[in-house]
């Protein structure tokens, strides 16, 4: 048999409840505070990618599900969001539509990455971003917004983790410094971090090599080096999210893999999934629009992956869903009833009742097993002498009481059950 690709996973239905709970919790945060719903394409041209995350970042160089299709485009699976949104946004000029542009999205993202717990190939991720406006308050409202929906799902093993990357500017002089602290310690750091040095020096901060960071301990650190504007803005999230009784953490190493971001950065990571701990991340990304080709045009947002969030769900026994039940299932005790018993079905489903029946041939011991598997609120009988009598059987499931009703009175039944 052919199998799924490494990396990636079916949602079977046994699990479809936990992920249906978790949009519910998503779209009804999301709504609460203003943000429609946006969904792009599944894949984008390379060049989106390749400029807006970064050409020296992991997710491009590595990652990027890129190939050529039968026209000769370059394409890309897409591997986040936030590159789309920004072109969907300038395609589609919605700022001239709108000032500020407050959109939320559940999608599909893919990274060939070496697949672990809460590492996957074709992951899931709900994220948001408000584009148009450069008012700290939206940078704190990503966290707010990240956070009550985790809280929302039951989790408590969480550690909010912000930190801010300033304006280029003040980032390109304090790479220099730290370019200058790190070229003494040079031949001493790991293959991977002397790469980084030459391309991507931030993301030395993120090394898992032990003698990479002892040296990275003593390292500057960019906070220490902000313009006052940048500082300001800090202490201005930091005020709201004290505000909103978040608990944050200020991690002044705190890189993320995407190139895109100016100003705040943010994580929140879990203590009860193992080493993929970071449920979500996000940040300001003033420069993006322009780097993108479009107008110049500042946001901000934060994605989350879902399978992680769902895996800490399970780890901290957090979702309490109800059993999964129906309303009624119809047991033939006649074979040739089967027609017979199809029709009532089809009047009880289009009467909104949850309704299943025996599709198999099954016997009436079969098909009771059947519906105690389904966890049926009722059961209605159809055949025998009652029938005969132009009536069924209805037995409610919970206390065993039974009672007949006459075909005609079909709208009986459902009131009853539609009553309860
Ligand atoms: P990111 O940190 O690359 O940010 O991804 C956000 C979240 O997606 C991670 O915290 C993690 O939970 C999940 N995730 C990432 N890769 C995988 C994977 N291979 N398997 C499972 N889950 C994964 C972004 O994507 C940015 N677009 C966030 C953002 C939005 N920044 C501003 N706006």
């Amino acid at each position: 048999m052919i199998k799924a690709i490494t990396g990636t996973k079916d949602i079977l239905p046994d699990q479809i409840a936990r992920w249906h709970y978790l949009e519910m919790i998503v779209s009804y945060i999301m709504e609460c505070f203003n943000y429609k719903e946006i969904r792009t394409p599944v894949f984008e041209e390379t060049s989106l990618f390749a400029r807006g995350i970064g050409e020296a970042t992991d997710i491009v160089s590595k990652e990027m599900y890129t190939f050529i299709d039968r026209s000769e485009t370059s394409v890309t699976l897409k591997p986040e969001m936030t590159a789309s949104v920004v072109r969907a946004l300038n395609e589609h000029s919605l700022d001239k539509k709108q000032g500020l542009n407050k959109l939320y999205y559940i999608s599909p993202m893919f990274r060939q990455e070496r697949p672990q717990a809460g590492r996957y190939r074709q992951f899931h991720q709900f994220g948001a971003e408000a584009i148009g406006s450069d008012n700290p308050a939206l940078d704190a409202e990503m966290i707010v917004i990240a956070y009550d929906i985790l809280k929302s799902l039951g989790l408590n093993d969480l550690t909010v983790k912000i930190n801010s990357l300033g304006v280029p500017v003040s980032r390109e002089n304090y790479k220099n410094i730290l370019r200058e602290y790190l070229t003494p310690h040079l031949k001493n750091l790991s293959e991977d971090s002397q790469k980084r040095f030459e391309t991507n020096i931030l993301r030395i901060f993120d090394s898992k090599a032990e003698n990479d960071q002892k040296i990275m301990e003593d390292a500057p650190l960019l906070i220490e080096h902000l313009d006052d504007n940048s500082l300001e803005n800090f202490e201005k999230v930091k005020q709201i999210l004290l505000h909103a009784q978040i608990p944050f953490e200020i991690d002044p190493k705190l890189v993320r893999g995407l190139d895109y971001y100016t100003h705040t950065t943010f994580e929140i990571l879990s203590g009860s999934v193992g080493s993929q701990s970071a449920l979500c991340g996000g940040g300001r990304y003033d420069g993006l629009s322009e780097q993108l080709g479009g107008t110049a045009i500042p946001g901000v947002g934060f994605a989350a992956g879902i399978e992680r969030i769902l895996l800490a769900c399970e780890n901290e026994k957090s979702l309490d869903l109800p059993t999964e039940s129906i309303d009624l299932y119809l047991v033939r005790l006649d074979k040739e009833l089967q027609n017979a018993a199809y029709n009532l079905s089809l009047i009880l489903r289009r009467n909104d009742l949850v309704v299943e029946l025996d599709y198999l041939q099954r016997s009436v011991k079969a098909q009771m097993r059947e519906a105690n598997k389904f966890n049926a609120k009722y059961v209605l009988f159809i055949g025998g002498e009652e029938y005969e009598r132009n009536e069924v059987v209805l037995k409610n499931m919970s206390d065993g009481e039974q009672q007949n009703i006459n075909l005609e009175d079909l709208s009986t039944i459902i009131s009853k059950i539609i009553g309860e």
